[in-house]
């Protein structure tokens, strides 16, 4: 029988769960459930018999790949995929996928969650600031850019992105004004929102030379990846610029040192929080399940990554 595992480091909200176990067992095929391990090594036990595999930020890469045997099929419930080793699953000719825009607006909420907290002082009772009127700069325009864009009208911001894959009329249709370059970008926007994959070419991209020219009381909002910041570059920034706040969903590895310089002109997530939602939990856990039906049942390989 077709097994479809579920391994979570982090789990889906259990309701998620409850309806990717549904559209398995529907299909006829096996469900498994393997959460918050601490040890690769379980993993890689785990996926010895998977013919499918479900994972939110795990880690697959060639020894995980090595180690399912069966493995035909592994889908990342998600949007960022900088977690799958696609060589490795290609080699075994393994599909992967994504499940594009599923979480969006999850982290979309979250981006203004850490704004208004932070802006507020984190609630610590003084006069803070507001958001009407500023202007959120997004970088990369992507599913979430642009629920976060949809979101800062709401909020009486402007809106200017920049983006050189989307082409400009796009952006202009939601309202949102393109840029020519990025370092425009953060010249002119109070807020900078970070939405681009990590990857090789955007690895240590966000770096002290475009921070440095943001704009007095900038605030830099990363719900992307931590290795997307160049955190020299960062470190430098807080230091030169005391007027510079940054707030991150996860924790970067200079944190230690931000914490015990920079008190007040910070925010991390202790774990990345972004999609932590029922909502965004079911939607893209679903959506995983559904495309591994789909993909047994009609070979169908929308979302395949490794094509
Ligand atoms: C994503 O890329 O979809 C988000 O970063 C969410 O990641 P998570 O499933 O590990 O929370």
């Amino acid at each position: 029988m077709t097994k479809v595992l579920v391994a979570t480091e982090k789990p889906f909200a259990s309701i998620a769960v409850k309806g990717i176990r549904q559209i398995v067992e529907k299909a006829g095929f096996e469900f498994a459930l393997f959460e918050k391990y601490t040890d690769k090594a379980d993993f890689a036990n785990a996926v010895t018999d998977a013919d499918a595999l479900i994972v939110r930020s795990d880690i697959v890469d060639s020894e995980i790949i090595q180690a399912a045997k069966q493995l035909k099929i592994v889908v990342r419930a998600g949007a960022g995929y900088d977690n799958l080793d696609l060589k490795a699953a290609s080699a075994r000719k393994i599909v992967a996928m994504n499940t594009p825009g599923q979480n969006s607006n999850a982290v979309a909420e979250l981006v203004f969650g850490m704004m208004i907290y932070h802006a507020r002082g984190c609630f610590n009772g003084k006069s803070g600031t507001e958001l009407l009127g500023k202007t959120m700069g997004l970088h990369a325009y992507g599913n979430v850019a642009k629920r976060v864009a949809s979101i800062a009208r709401g909020f009486g911001m402007k809106t200017c992105a920049f983006d050189p894959f989307i082409p400009a009329e796009a952006m202009e249709n939601d309202g949102v004004m393109p840029v020519k370059t990025l370092e425009d970008l953060y010249r002119n926007c109070q807020y900078v929102s970070l939405h681009m994959p990590a990857n090789e070419k955007t690895k240590g991209s966000v770096n002290f030379a475009l921070l440095s020219l943001m704009p007095e009381g900038a605030t830099l909002v990363n719900t992307a990846r931590k290795e997307v910041i160049d955190e020299p570059g960062l470190l430098k920034m807080f230091q030169e610029r005391k007027d510079f706040k940054y707030l991150s969903d996860i924790t970067p590895d200079c944190a230690a040192e931000i914490a015990g310089q920079f008190e007040g002109r910070y925010y991390f997530t202790p774990k990345k929080m972004g999609a932590q939602t029922a909502e965004a939990n079911i939607n893209a856990g679903i959506a995983a399940a559904k495309q591994i039906v789909n993909f047994f049942e009609n070979g169908d390989t929308t979302f395949q990554l490794n094509k």
